[in-house]
Formats: structure tokens, C-alpha cells, sequence
């Protein structure tokens, strides 16, 4: 055994707890966020995502549990951290007859930052542009840029965005997904809370899976999703004739509609079984390939009833 020490997490959170009178808020959750890469902060609504947040942040007091950002616990040491931490968690609020540049130097005034960055954090959110056009003609869209553009001002190691892509069309969620990724590649941590699991799985390297307060999985996207065993996605002539003879094999078969999924109850199946089992009783297929889990199927066996029976 190896004793090599851990590297120090960006995030690290133990125990985490709040309640609201009778609700349980966050509920002994526990997180970490290792440095670079994108962090996807998952949960359906209500199940304590901004709260965790707004505590990390010392926007509101935690019951109970322990907090670290880089190694700091925090809310303790949070003034020695805060510079290396930039956030959305509320819209930030931004003048709307000022420009994004008149906005975002008042903000880099305020804060201490460079006037030189202005220009820097513009052109890496893409909106040089428009940049001296007023904030009230922005279409939502450029005001989150512009909101992620203020948080970069100080050039912060850690960046957490709360629900960044609600209210986005496909497009604004494309490009800011290419932004988080930069952001990302250039070094940086990128912790993105979503409800959508399905969305940030495109994006993110790492994942904190929550329900109710608490955390259900933890890890590496690829390593949750290789966990289990992708179903072979099979569309036949004779569907009922096809279920029979696969499940004579010992193959669990379940419908989608359209299709058969079928899987080995304890093991790897490979779509060339299915095709062949099939082929040897003249049936053949005109579709054939693996569906690929994704997080949202994998959030539905750590929580509902498996096998889809009702
Ligand atoms: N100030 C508050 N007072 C009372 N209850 C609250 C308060 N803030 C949050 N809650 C409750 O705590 C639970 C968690 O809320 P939270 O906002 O953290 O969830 P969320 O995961 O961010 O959800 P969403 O995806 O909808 O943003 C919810 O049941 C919510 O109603
Ligand atoms: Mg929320």
C-alpha cells in the first residue's frame, strides 16, 4: 500500500446539514470537488443544491457539518479564501442603462480588480462584441455571459454557478457549456449545480449526485456510468416472437416502445449475442445497437423502482 498524501480538494464537505422548521434542507450531505475540471452538482428541485451553496458561500449558517474550500474550513477562514472563489448564485444585479464594460469596471472598482481585465473577462465570455451596448438590450442569454464575465474579474481559481443555463434557449445552453469547459481547460475548477442531469453530463468530468439532502453517488461520469451494464437496443419484425427467444436465453428483455432493451441480469451483453440468437430463429433486425446509460438513468436506479415494472 502506497501512501502518496491526497491532493487538497477545492471543495470538501462533510456532514452538511440545515433545516428549515420541519424541513430538512440539506441532510448530512457530503461533496468533494477535486481541483480543475468540471464539478456537476446534481439534484432534482428542492433537494438542497443553492442552500449547500449559499452555506459554502457564508451566505447562511450551516446546522451542523464541516466545510472546506482549498484546504480552509470555512465559513472560519473564509475571508483568506473568498478571492479565489468567484459565484452566481442569485442573478447579480447589473445597472441597465450602463454598459457591460461601464458595468463591469464599476465592479472591478468595487472589488479591487484590474481595470485591465475588463477587456480580458469580455472577450473570454465572448461578448467584446457588444460591449458598449446598454445591459437592458441584452437578451438573457448575453446577460449570463456578462454575470459570468463579472465573476472571472478577479481571476478566481474555483468558479460555482447555481442553475447557470434555466431560462437558456439550446443555444445559450451550447455556449455555455463551451464556456465552463474553457474555463475548465485553462486550469480552473467549475462546480455547476443543475436539476437537469442529462445536460450537464455533456460537460462535466466529475459528478456529486444528491437527493433530499443528501449525497447518493459521487465520481467520475465514466466511472458512475460503467458501473452498470448498457442495454442492447433491438428493433424486429416480430417483437413478441423476438422477446421469447431472448428470453428463453436468459436475457431480461424490456420494451421502450419501439424497441427491446435487453440486458444479462449478471453480466456484459454485446449486441452481436442479440443479433446472432435472433438471426438463428430468421428473425432479423433492422435496428441493433447500445444505448448508452446516461446520468438520468442512473439517478432513476439509485432512487426509483427498478426495472421499470410498475
Ligand atoms: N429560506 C428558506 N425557508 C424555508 N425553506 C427553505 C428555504 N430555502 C430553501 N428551503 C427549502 O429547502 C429545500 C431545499 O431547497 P434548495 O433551494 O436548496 O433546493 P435546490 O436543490 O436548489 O432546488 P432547485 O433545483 O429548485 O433550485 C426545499 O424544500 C426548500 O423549499
Ligand atoms: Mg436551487
Amino acid at each position: 500500500m502506497t501512501d502518496h498524501p491526497q491532493p487538497v480538494p477545492a471543495v470538501a464537505i462533510t456532514g452538511l446539514s440545515k433545516r428549515y422548521r420541519s424541513i430538512k434542507a440539506v441532510d448530512n450531505l457530503t461533496m468533494t470537488v477535486p481541483v480543475g475540471g468540471v464539478h456537476g452538482f446534481l439534484g432534482p428541485n428542492g433537494s438542497g443544491k443553492t442552500t449547500t451553496i449559499r452555506m459554502l458561500l457564508g451566505l447562511i449558517p450551516a446546522d451542523g457539518g464541516s466545510m472546506r474550500l482549498f484546504g480552509e474550513p470555512v465559513p472560519q477562514r473564509l475571508p483568506q479564501v473568498i478571492d479565489k472563489v468567484g459565484a452566481i448564485v442569485e442573478q447579480p444585479r447589473f445597472f441597465d442603462t450602463f454598459s457591460a464594460r461601464k458595468n463591469l469596471a464599476l465592479l472591478a472598482q468595487a472589488i479591487g480588480a484590474p481595470l485591465s481585465r475588463v477587456g480580458e473577462v469580455l472577450q473570454q465570455v465572448g461578448l467584446a462584441g457588444r460591449e458598449r451596448y446598454d445591459f437592458r438590450t441584452y437578451s438573457l442569454g448575453m446577460k449570463q455571459r456578462l454575470a459570468v464575465a463579472a465573476t472571472l474579474l478577479k481571476d478566481p481559481q474555483l468558479l460555482i454557478f447555481d442553475e447557470p443555463t434555466n431560462g437558456l434557449d439550446p443555444q445559450g445552453i451550447h455556449d455555455f457549456r463551451a464556456t465552463i469547459r474553457q474555463l475548465a481547460d485553462s486550469g480552473r475548477t467549475v462546480l455547476v449545480s443543475s436539476h437537469i442531469l442529462a445536460e450537464v453530463q455533456q460537460v462535466a468530468d466529475t459528478v456529486t449526485i444528491i437527493a433530499r439532502g443528501g449525497t447518493l453517488a459521487e465520481g467520475p461520469v465514466a466511472t458512475l456510468l460503467a458501473a452498470g451494464s448498457d442495454p442492447v437496443r433491438v428493433v424486429v419484425g416480430e417483437p413478441a416472437r423476438a422477446d421469447a427467444i431472448l428470453r428463453a436465453a436468459g436475457l431480461v428483455v424490456q420494451g421502450d416502445g419501439r424497441a427491446l432493451l435487453v440486458t444479462r441480469p449478471d453480466g456484459r451483453l454485446e449486441a452481436e449475442e442479440v443479433a446472432r440468437r435472433l438471426g438463428e430463429q430468421g428473425l432479423w433486425v433492422s435496428e441493433l445497437g447500445v444505448q448508452r446509460r446516461n446520468l438520468e438513468q442512473l439517478y432513476l436506479e439509485l432512487t426509483g423502482p427498478v426495472g421499470g415494472a410498475a
